[in-house]
């Protein structure tokens, strides 16, 4: 997707202070326009992630004719009503984005027209079985390279029928996936999770004014019924915080006040497991905003120790994983991760990136496992030439380790950071006292 390199070198820091607020987060982002598109009537979206993932979406809509106003504070999308789509005029590019490829792989199998979706040569990639198969349950006519289990995916939109799905991960994708087909499918459409994936789809549903029951583990949509637009305030990514929280209890003698982070349920694990290793993490002035609960995060440096990760509290942190491996590198003891084989599907193998990496910087031993690792932290870390893979969160939680090594960390490449947390490096050296 970028053409262009662009390497980076990171120094030591003596501390991290100050006070920040992190952009809004990448989830709710994406969900925000593409209810809003389907909605009867105007929404306005404030905090909006400025990222490339997000934009992948925002013109995905565009060229499907919604029009979407965007004055760089206030994003206004005119919605056109569940049937309101038009049949795109090229291929949708999706860019590095699992989220737009899977969600609008969901919506568009319910259209009255054809589409196709590619992305970068990460997404052509990553594993699209997982929504083509139950969506082709549900009637969906989906082709694509590898049997339809690669992108690009081409659509014949049509007539949906609902199922009850019993989704063998826990991921809020496919869930999401579904539930937007099942806004065109006739009857119900249900899916249950082996655990709670993140809920934003669920909750932007309800306040959409979508027909929709949930259960502890499962969600039931029932098609049909018009959105209606509405006016969101995006939380703080905690995913983009992650980073931050880190930093500040590993660099000694940090303080940090991280402003307006949604700490949905079903995204705190990283709160959790940085806790649970002894972290000192407070939340502040805790409140709901736009249907999502938020709060200030307060986090000093903390001495950290080694814990044990797996089962439900995985899909709750599955995206800080690359930030508490960075973490665990420097705690007291051994951290063991497992139930987390996702992790080799995300925007790289996340678990093969981080130890390759962490051990070029002088990281204890470390084992992989097929779905976890095993990880001795060290007092320090030393320094070295070390590489993103091209992943926005690896090269971010490279950056944090870089803050506790004794020389520089040579990043080859973090023009990936832009899909997710642009304005990254401005801040992280805004709260570093070198
Ligand atoms: C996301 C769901 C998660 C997460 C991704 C965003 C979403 O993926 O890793 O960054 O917005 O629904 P999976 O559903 O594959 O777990």
């Amino acid at each position: 997707m970028h053409e262009q390199a662009q390497p980076i070198s990171v120094l030591p820091a003596r501390a991290v202070r100050g006070e920040l607020a992190i952009p809004g987060d990448k989830s709710i982002s994406h969900r925000s326009i593409m209810l809003g598109a389907l909605a009867q009537g105007t929404s306005r979206i404030t905090n909006f992630l400025r990222g490339e993932d997000n934009f992948s979406t925002m013109k995905a809509f565009r060229a499907m004719g919604v029009p979407i106003e965007d004055d760089g504070q206030t994003i206004i999308v005119h919605g056109v009503g569940l049937h309101g789509l038009k049949e795109p005029g090229d291929v949708l590019d999706c860019g590095n984005s699992g989220t737009t490829i899977r969600l609008m792989t969901g919506l568009l199998s319910g259209q009255s027209f054809f589409s196709v979706l590619t992305g970068d040569q990460y997404l052509r990639k990553r594993p699209m079985k997982r929504v083509v198969e139950p969506l082709a349950r549900m009637g969906a006519r989906i082709a694509g390279r590898g049997g339809g289990t690669l992108a690009p995916l081409a659509i014949t939109g049509g007539s949906l029928a609902g199922i009850d799905y019993q989704s063998p991960i826990a991921s809020a994708q496919v869930k999401s996936a579904l539930m937007l087909a099942g806004l065109y499918a006739s009857g119900e459409t249900r899916v249950t999770e082996p655990s709670l994936s993140r809920d934003h789809s669920e909750r932007m549903f309800t306040f959409f004014g979508a027909d929709l029951d949930r259960s502890s583990h499962g969600v039931t949509v029932r098609g049909g019924r018009e959105l209606q637009g509405q006016e969101i305030c995006v939380p703080g990514d905690i995913s983009s915080a992650a980073f931050f929280l880190v930093a500040a209890l590993i660099v000694t003698g940090s303080e940090l006040l991280i402003r307006n982070v949604g700490v949905n349920p079903t995204r705190t694990g990283v709160i959790d497991i940085l806790q649970a290793m002894g972290g000192d993490i407070t939340l502040q002035d805790q409140r709901e905003v736009s249907g999502e609960p938020v709060a200030d995060l307060l986090v000093r440096s903390s001495r950290l120790k080694g814990v044990e990760i797996g089962g439900d509290l995985v899909p709750r942190a599955i995206d800080e994983f690359p930030a508490i491996c960075v973490a665990a590198a420097v705690a007291e003891g051994i951290t063991v991760i497992r139930d987390a084989k996702e992790l080799r599907v995300k925007e790289t193998d996340r678990i093969a990136a981080m130890a390759r990496n962490l051990r070029v910087v002088g990281a204890g031993q470390i084992d992989e496992t097929e779905d976890g690792m095993v990880i001795h932290g060290v007092e320090s870390l030393t320094g070295g030439a070390v590489t993103s893979c091209g992943d926005h969160r690896i090269a971010m939680s490279l950056s944090v380790a870089a803050l506790v090594c004794k020389h520089k960390v040579e990043i080859d490449d973090v023009a990936c950071v832009a899909t997710s947390f642009p304005g990254f490096y401005e801040l992280l050296d805004r709260v570093s006292v070198r």
